[in-house]
């Protein structure tokens, strides 16, 4: 548990899901619960890291002793936030559930109800957050998660490659978003390898020892 292998580093990480609001009191948002990357924030602290912690929605308590935590609701919000710190990160993980896509019609004013009527949600691109940090021309060292239902290690493998990171973390929805226990495989140019499921703070612990072992 206690590896000092990132010791003095400087780690940022996302996580939590972001919140697209339709109007003030509604939005559109993922069962993403923040845990693994509470449980990873705390992993590169027990490293020895200097921890920078952007958050959306989270289910379970923050935690203590970062460097930094910001709250971010929005895929927009959250990539400001991380691109006004990014310059001084030597490691960036990804974790956070960020929408694709936000409302392109959302309204200042709550929309009311009209009888007969259903009102039309259009939606627009978000950035994508991790791919804009991986192609800076000094990136840090990027790691991406992919939470597929289905095919995981091919949609996993062509994520890594479209998003251009050394390590990507593949899990399934279904063993991974709002539970406590996660069942991972970490792919990177030398391995994929498959942890047993085990508790989140394990697999941070794994996930971190693999990223020290990785960095140039
Ligand atoms: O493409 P997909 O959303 O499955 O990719 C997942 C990875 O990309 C995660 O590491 C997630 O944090 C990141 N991501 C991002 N910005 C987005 C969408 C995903 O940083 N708009």
């Amino acid at each position: 548990w206690a590896s000092k292998s990132l010791f003095g580093m400087k780690v940022m990480i996302t996580t939590g899901a972001t919140f697209e609001a339709i109007d003030p009191v509604r939005g559109i948002t993922n069962i993403s619960s923040g845990q693994m990357g509470i449980a990873l924030a705390r992993a590169c602290r027990r490293a020895g890291a200097e921890v920078t912690l952007i958050h959306g929605q989270v289910q379970v308590a923050l935690p203590d002793g970062m460097a930094h935590t910001i709250a971010a609701s929005s895929a927009d919000a959250m990539y400001r936030a991380v691109h006004q710190h990014i310059a001084v990160q030597d490691v960036f993980i990804s974790v956070a559930a960020v929408a694709d896509y936000k409302v392109k019609n959302s309204s200042n004013q709550k929309i009311k109800k009209q009888v007969g009527v259903a009102p039309v949600i259009e939606l627009s691109e978000n950035p994508d957050i991790l791919a804009s940090v991986s192609a800076l021309d000094n990136p840090p060292f990027c790691v991406g998660f992919a939470a597929e239902s289905h095919d995981l290690l091919n949609h996993a493998r062509a994520k890594r490659i479209r998003k251009n990171v050394p390590l990507l973390v593949a899990n399934l929805v279904g063993e991974a978003m709002g539970k406590a226990t996660n069942h991972v495989t970490l792919i990177d140019d030398e391995a994929e390898t498959e942890l047993p499921a085990m508790g989140k703070d394990e697999v941070a612990t794994a996930i971190v020892n693999r990223v020290a072992e990785l960095m140039p």
